[in-house]
């Protein structure tokens, strides 16, 4: 099962406010993430949940969390408690691939274990407090790039 991170990025590094408002809207990112990753688990911290604030649609959502009481008025998510538990759910399923979709400490703790890095580079700089973790050359390295108007999409594929 082939593990991707996928995320959009701004130049200044920027992918969100810790208030939880999303600092930008590109419909054209917004359907490359869609288009991307419908049909496929979606797996998120808590608090890009609540950002969101409702799951997204035609994937299985998995949201992580530590606190066990947690209840989401909606049946259909999942709630996990660690992204290893996400992992073996969804291999259990058979899916051939899963999205890691954010926030920050999701995204750290993933890039230990990704396979692909999927990130929408936007052609601007975005005002906010919450950015992607340092990707590092050493391990990762451009396998391809797709040029779009307002971001370019970067493929990242693991070295060692
Ligand atoms: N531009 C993008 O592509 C993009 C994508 C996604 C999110 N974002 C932005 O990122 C921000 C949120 O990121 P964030 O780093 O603050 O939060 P986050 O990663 O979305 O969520 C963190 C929460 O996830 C839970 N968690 C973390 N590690 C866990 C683990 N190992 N096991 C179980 N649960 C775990 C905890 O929830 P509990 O506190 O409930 O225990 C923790 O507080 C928002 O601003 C959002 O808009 C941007």
């Amino acid at each position: 099962m082939k593990k991707i991170i996928i995320s959009a990025v701004a130049q200044n590094g920027v992918i969100g406010k810790s208030s939880g408002e999303i600092p930008w809207h590109s419909r054209e990112e917004f359907q490359h993430f869609k288009n991307t990753t419908s049909g496929f688990p979606v797996i998120m911290g808590r608090k890009t949940f609540d950002t969101l604030g409702k799951p997204l649609k035609n994937r299985l959502n998995i949201v992580l969390t530590r606190n066990k009481k947690l209840i989401l008025a909606f049946t259909e998510i999942v709630i996990l408690d660690s992204l290893h538990s996400a992992y073996k759910y969804c291999e259990s399923k058979d899916y051939e691939k899963i999205f890691v979709i954010g926030g920050t400490d999701i995204y750290k703790q993933a890039m230990n274990t990704a396979d692909e890095l999927l990130i929408s580079y936007m052609k601007f700089n975005a005002e906010g407090d919450v950015f992607f973790p340092e990707i590092d050359l050493k391990i990762w390295e451009v396998k391809r790039i797709d040029g779009r108007n307002e971001f370019d999409i970067y493929t990242y594929v693991r070295k060692i």
